[in-house]
């Protein structure tokens, strides 16, 4: 027999594109879930307190603990959170725990953060626990003729049902977030029955002390998270004498539920924690669960508890809708799919992406010595008639020192106080450049000047969250590039030391923004990995909302942005819809506020409909959604093969509601592609939307439904055909549109453009021979391949290298018999060289697809991506039993055989498989073996 021997050079074959961040986890917490009998089963007593037993049987653990939350929600969840400390075992609590009586399941606990990226200076401001109990009076504002605070609301067609009288009444909103400042006139001014923010919880005080009280009041700014996105959902607008601000949240007739898990510095937030307040929420008999926040990371595969408690509430009839999360990048370049975070993870849990404000909300003007009227975005307007002087800090950038030189400076003159220090914004320094301000002391006015940016996002007007920069105090404004050009210019023409800016309006404007109606750069893309599922469902205006904040000098309004933002608008959307069909299911009513939704377009390309992995089914329209006379369902598809042997058959319902016959038209509009394992080195030189489309075969693109009847409409979505290479891991989607009259219905669709099933899985190529699946030995100083044959002592260093290709559910690895028969997919040796079996003494103790193995070396169920970095090495090859036992067969010939699991297949099918067999792996005991030739 030949051997074929070839030196060995290992190289990481490729890196997914796809960020995979840990996420963090708190040091010896856990969740652990109980038997729950409200099944009545008989297993207990009636009167068995699950909990007592749990204690009774864990307090002889060699460990100590104390119980963080418990969880008595019979057919929810049944459990209790704890945290451990000193454990004098050897195996880790979680597998101590595992073994207690009535313990379903132990899981760490993970560390969770609110979505919003605009927030980066609450941590660092001096005074984070700062609040008002006297808080001074809110300036006075009013709108120029172009002055318009509704435009999140005409986005979305809510203006029009608030004027229809639709404001969301008899629904019940949870809110989980950082508390809310209900003593804001346009949260209602009070707490409790009776009042806009009707109860609540709160498990934390201000500087992050564990403290279960019945009060989710803040006060602070730090933690004015969850006061904005209580407005968003249901503030009224302030329409008297010195309060006056003519803004309203989405759903204003709501009662709102808060439950605080964060504190001032928006500390606090872990998945135990979460999970009691949605468990409190469903007993307080909320409709839907509104949660701005999540763990932004990727390969979560929906078995964290946090998840299967959010699906569960769904089941319920709550919804439960989440920001997306903000992992965005700023770059058209960065391949960025598969971003979705927990609890977001399932299809029934609803995520929210992010759409800029068509318009920037409130636009000042200012005069200067030159006589030119300027504009300025900013929360309030400055009020200095007398004239302000420009300090010009060109470094403003280059952090806190040069701040502190410059206000020292202006110190000294005894010019702070009349002075606007001015600063230039480039595409990596923002808002963020005047955090470095004020490290001494505050100072009262900055200004941010747009320069040459070529990205629509970085010249878009931005400005921190309100009382977020030096001691609170601070006023910032921004100036577009324009404005900031002309203004540069007329100080170098009347000289520095001469020219003076006049602040003396008080009255704003809200411009269109250039990327408004338009997804916001930060608004993490999707799908679901390996199931596709449509991640964000749907999108909401996120970007530069204006919206209640804790009272106070700088406060009562921020303007903030972030997905953040988006789910509650969407859970007012919810709301509105429920009070008009009370009787729909969380399902319908999510479907129809997809399926009425508008597509939006790409930022970057007008002439491109932005990823559906991107927007999901579009930006929300409420008014659509409830005055419809047609309903489509179901809200969105996934497209790839529903059997094995066909691709992209989908079905769709019309329903007409009217008192006559319809006619629909049938269409598809193809949405952007998008692969995060582009071809090239570097990755960032590939758009990462793409104008590649799919297409819709209809059998006609007309159908007629009569009265009050409904249709199933059965077509086929193709993939695109060219360009397509599955180890790039590519996403299509797009639209079916179903036109009649006035009503436009847009179902979103995203999927892989290729069968997922019979997709190549194992890391095979037909060009290169030093990627391809192998093992290899030591072999005094070299590694050599098994290209054959190799013959290996007990002792010897081996490596593998097992590349996968795409996502799948199951990966193992066996150890069996040379002469196994089995027609493997691929082979890691030549099968017609001739070669004799020496057999090992061992009997193969375990079968794989039915036929003889004596172990795994690798035995995974667990969602894995693709990936080359899992593969078995070690000294001294042992084989591992279903017991966990480790054993070595002996002398005798073996062979390796990988199997990784096709989509939606059988583990113990052989065809679900794809499959690879190594060479021979001659084990000769302990003996010596010669290296080979
Ligand atoms: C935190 O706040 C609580 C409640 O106000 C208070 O009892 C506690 O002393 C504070 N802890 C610290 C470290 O300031
Ligand atoms: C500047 O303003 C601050 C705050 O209003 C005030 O305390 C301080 O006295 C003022 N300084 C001067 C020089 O006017
Ligand atoms: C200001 O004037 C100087 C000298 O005339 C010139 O070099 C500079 O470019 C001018 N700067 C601006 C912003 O116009
Ligand atoms: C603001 O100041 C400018 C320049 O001094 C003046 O022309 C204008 O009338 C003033 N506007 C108001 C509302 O006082
Ligand atoms: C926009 O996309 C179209 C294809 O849809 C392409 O032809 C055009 O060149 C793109 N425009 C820019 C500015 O990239
Ligand atoms: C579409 O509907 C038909 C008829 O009810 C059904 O047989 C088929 O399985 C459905 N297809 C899909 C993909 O749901």
């Amino acid at each position: 027999m030949g051997l074929l021997m070839l030196r060995a050079f290992f190289l990481s074959l490729f890196a997914l594109g796809v960020a995979t961040k840990t996420p963090k986890l708190i040091d010896g917490a856990f969740i652990i879930e109980l038997v729950d009998d409200v099944e009545g089963d008989g297993i207990y007593p009636r009167d068995f307190d699950q909990h007592a037993e749990f204690h009774k049987h864990a307090s002889r653990l060699p460990f100590e603990y104390s119980v963080a939350h418990e969880y008595r929600y019979p057919g929810i969840y049944f459990g209790l959170s704890i945290r451990v400390s000193g454990n004098n075992d050897l195996r880790s609590p979680e597998f101590q725990l595992r073994d207690v009586p009535g313990v379903v399941s132990v899981n760490p606990v993970y560390e969770v953060s609110l979505s919003d990226p605009d927030f980066p200076g609450i941590r660092s401001i001096d005074n984070p626990l700062r609040s008002y109990t006297n808080p001074p009076a809110m300036p006075v504002i009013l709108p120029k003729s172009d002055g318009d605070l509704s435009s999140t609301l005409e986005m979305a067609g809510i203006d029009k049902l608030h004027q229809l009288g639709v404001k969301g009444k008899g629904v019940k909103i949870g809110i989980v977030d950082t508390g809310v400042d209900y003593r804001h006139p346009a949260l209602g001014g009070g707490f409790g029955p009776g009042f806009k923010v009707a109860g609540g919880w709160s498990w934390l005080a201000d500087n992050g002390t564990a403290f279960e009280h019945d009060d989710p009041l803040i006060t602070c700014y730090g933690g004015g998270h969850g006061t904005h996105v209580t407005g968003i959902v249901g503030m009224e607008p302030l329409l008297d004498g010195d309060k006056t601000l003519n803004i309203s949240g989405v759903a204003p007739e709501a009662t709102i539920y808060m439950y605080r898990v964060f504190d001032c510095l928006t500390n606090g937030g872990s998945t135990d924690r979460i999970m009691a307040a949605m468990l409190r929420a469903q007993a307080d008999g909320v409709d839907i669960i509104s949660m701005s926040l999540g763990i932004q990371e990727s390969w979560q595969d929906g078995t964290d508890p946090l998840t299967k408690v959010a699906a569960r509430l769904v089941d319920a009839g709550i919804a439960v809708i989440v920001s997306q999360g903000n992992a965005g990048s700023g770059s058209k370049y960065d391949p960025q799919l598969y971003r979705t975070s927990t609890p977001a993870e399932l299809p029934s849990i609803i995520s929210v992406g992010s759409i800029a404000n068509k318009n920037f909300p409130l636009v000042y003007t200012f005069t200067d010595s030159q006589g030119a009227t300027l504009s300025y975005a900013s929360l309030w307007p400055i009020e200095f008639p007398d004239g302000l002087e420009v300090y010009l800090l060109d470094d403003g950038c280059a952090g806190t020192s040069k701040w502190d030189d410059a206000v020292s400076l202006l110190e000294d003159n005894g010019k702070l106080n009349n002075t606007i220090v001015a600063f230039p914004i480039t595409s990596d320094c923002r808002d963020t450049g005047a955090r470095g301000c004020c490290s001494k002391r505050s100072i009262p006015y900055i200004m941010g000047l747009y320069t040459n940016m070529s990205d629509p996002y970085n010249v878009a007007y931005e400005i921190p969250s309100s009382g977020s920069i030096g001691d609170g105090s601070v006023q910032y404004i921004s100036v577009s590039l324009e404005d900031s050009t002309t203004l540069l210019a007329n100080m170098n023409t009347t000289g520095p030391e001469k020219y003076r800016l006049y602040f003396n309006d008080t009255s704003y404007s809200s411009p269109a923004q250039v990327v408004g109606g338009k997804m916001d750069y930060y608004s993490a893309f999707g799908p679901i990995y390996l199931d596709y599922d449509l991640k964000p469902q749907i999108s909401a205006p996120g970007g530069e909302i204006l919206s209640t904040w804790p009272l106070g000098e700088q406060g009562y309004y921020s303007l903030l942005s972030g997905t953040s933002m988006a789910a509650p608008f969407i859970s007012g959307c919810y709301a509105l819809v429920k009070s008009q069909f009370p009787d729909l299911s969380v399902t319908e009513i999510i479907s129809l506020l997809q399926s009425t939704s508008r597509p939006t377009k790409w930022v970057y390309n007008d002439t491109m409909t932005a990823g559906t992995f991107q927007q999901g089914a579009g930006l929300v329209n409420a008014y659509n959604a409830i005055t419809y006379q047609s309903r489509v369902s179901p809200g969105q598809l996934l497209v790839t093969d529903n059997t094995r042997t066909t691709f992209g058959a989908v079905n769709i319902t019309i329903k007409n509601y009217s008192n006559s016959t319809k006619k629909y038209e049938l269409s598809h509009e193809g949405a952007s592609y998008s692969e995060p394992n582009p071809p090239n080195n570097p990755i960032f030189s590939q758009e990462n939307q793409l104008p590649i489309y799919g297409s819709a075969e209809f059998e006609s693109s007309t159908i007629e439904v009569p009265a009050e009847e409904s249709t199933l409409v059965s077509f086929k979505i193709l993939p695109p055909t060219s360009g397509l290479n599955p180890e790039r891991l590519p996403v299509f989607g797009g639209f079916i549109k179903v036109t009649s009259d006035n009503e436009e219905f847009s179902v979103p669709y995203s999927g892989p453009p290729y069968s997922l099933y019979n997709a190549q899985y194992i890391h095979v190529l037909n060009t290169s021979t030093s990627v391809q699946p192998q093992i290899s030995y030591k072999f005094q100083d070299d590694w050599f391949i098994n290209k054959g044959l190799l013959e290996v002592n007990s002792s010897m260093l081996y490596r593998s290298l097992i590349g996968r290709d795409q996502f799948t559910r199951g990966y193992r690895i066996d150890l069996v018999p040379a002469n196994i028969s089995i027609e493997p997919d691929f082979y890691g040796y030549d099968p017609a060289e001739p070669y004799e079996y020496r057999s090992s003494n061992t009997i193969p103790p375990i079968s794989v697809f039915g036929l003889p193995s004596y172990g795994t070396l690798v035995n995974s169920t667990e969602l894995l991506s693709p990936s080359t970095f899992n593969w078995p090495q070690g000294t001294g090859l042992k084989a591992t039993l279903p017991n966990g036992t480790e054993y070595s067969p002996g002398p005798g010939d073996y062979r390796w055989l990988a199997s990784v699991l096709r989509w939606g297949g059988d583990p113990d099918i052989l065809e679900d498989n794809e499959t690879w067999l190594s060479g021979v792996i001659r084990f000769v005991g302990d003996g010596p073996v010669t290296e080979p030739i």
